[in-house]
């Protein structure tokens, strides 16, 4: 028997609850770490569930490592609704995160609004993430405000990847740095509840996390953050274009895969499959009775 746990209890044995922004706060207040991954389909949004991650983000990073783009930017609303909602399908514990993607926030306002609520409505998530500082502090206003809980992104923001110069480390200087603090405080006063910094050295993503009361996730931000959220594909080693220095990889899923998929085109070749235990059979009766009806055959 499987010793994972189910998604159904605890680890301890007791009914596991769903997890809410009051279990966040709790958490941080009680300085126990949030665990976030990214999620973008059935199967990692089952495995994100039963290894009993909090929160699941639905990010945008799938158009890199689930749709082979160069960057974030080549997915829209329905794109992110589909994953979203295949995310829903399999996860029923962890608190889910929907991605908002390129353009469709920043120029607009209540687009902004229409956009984030319909990743609760059409996708059952329970929050979305927005990416920018004090510049997005009134659209996150706007959305809160319709009742969506919104989780922020500064550092290393891969929408706006092309103005930082690529993807580069964020906040290396006095001044980035305290532009980074200004910018958190501003997400935070605007209603986030949560905040992802990325790509961020460590002491400073340790100091803004000092100053704020709500939680900071980290992702290349050190160990001084509320939380970590890794890429999913990263993590399980399955994407392998480029492996950025924050990431620890925990398995070798590619390989394996590779591995098995050669094994199962060996085996065809060289007619080991499928064996008898994969076939299915006809009764004997049947199978004389067709040879009796002169289908063309003997048996
Ligand atoms: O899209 C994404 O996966 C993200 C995480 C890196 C935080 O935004």
């Amino acid at each position: 028997m499987s010793t994972l746990p189910t998604g159904k209890d605890g680890k301890d044995g007791t009914e596991r609850k769903k997890v809410t922004l009051l279990t966040l706060r709790e958490k941080r207040k009680q300085g126990v770490p949030i665990t976030m991954v990214t999620a973008y389909d059935y199967p990692s949004a089952v495995a994100g569930e039963r290894a009993g991650i909090d929160i699941l983000l639905v990010g945008d990073s799938l158009a890199m490592v689930v749709l082979g783009y160069e960057n974030t930017l080549q997915v829209d609303m329905d794109d992110m609704l589909l994953f979203a909602s295949a995310v829903r399908r399999g996860a029923a514990h962890p608190f889910l995160v929907g991605d908002m993607p390129f353009l469709s926030y920043q120029a607009d306002r209540a687009e902004a609004v229409r956009n984030a609520g319909r990743f609760l409505r059409e996708a059952g998530m329970d929050a979305v993430k927005l990416e920018g500082g004090s510049e997005m502090a009134p659209t996150v206003e706007a959305i809160v405000r319709a009742g969506i809980p919104v989780m922020g992104h500064i550092g290393l923001t891969p929408q706006s990847a092309s103005m930082l110069g690529g993807f580069r480390v964020q906040g290396k200087t006095a001044e980035s740095a305290r532009q980074l603090l200004d910018d958190a405080r501003a997400l935070q006063e605007a209603g986030c509840f949560s905040l992802v910094l990325e790509s961020v050295p460590a002491r400073v993503a340790q100091w803004i996390t000092e100053q704020l009361e709500m939680p900071t996730i980290g992702i290349g931000a050190g160990k001084g953050c509320s939380g970590q959220v890794l890429v999913y594909h990263d993590l399980v080693g399955m994407f392998d274009r480029f492996t950025p220095k924050f990431v620890k990889r925990y398995a070798e899923t590619h390989a394996t895969l590779v591995q098995a998929l050669a094994a199962y085109k060996d085996d065809v070749e060289a007619g080991r499959f499928p064996a008898d235990e994969h076939t299915y059979a006809i009764d004997d009766a049947e199978w004389q009775k067709l040879a009796h009806a002169k289908m063309g055959f003997a048996p």
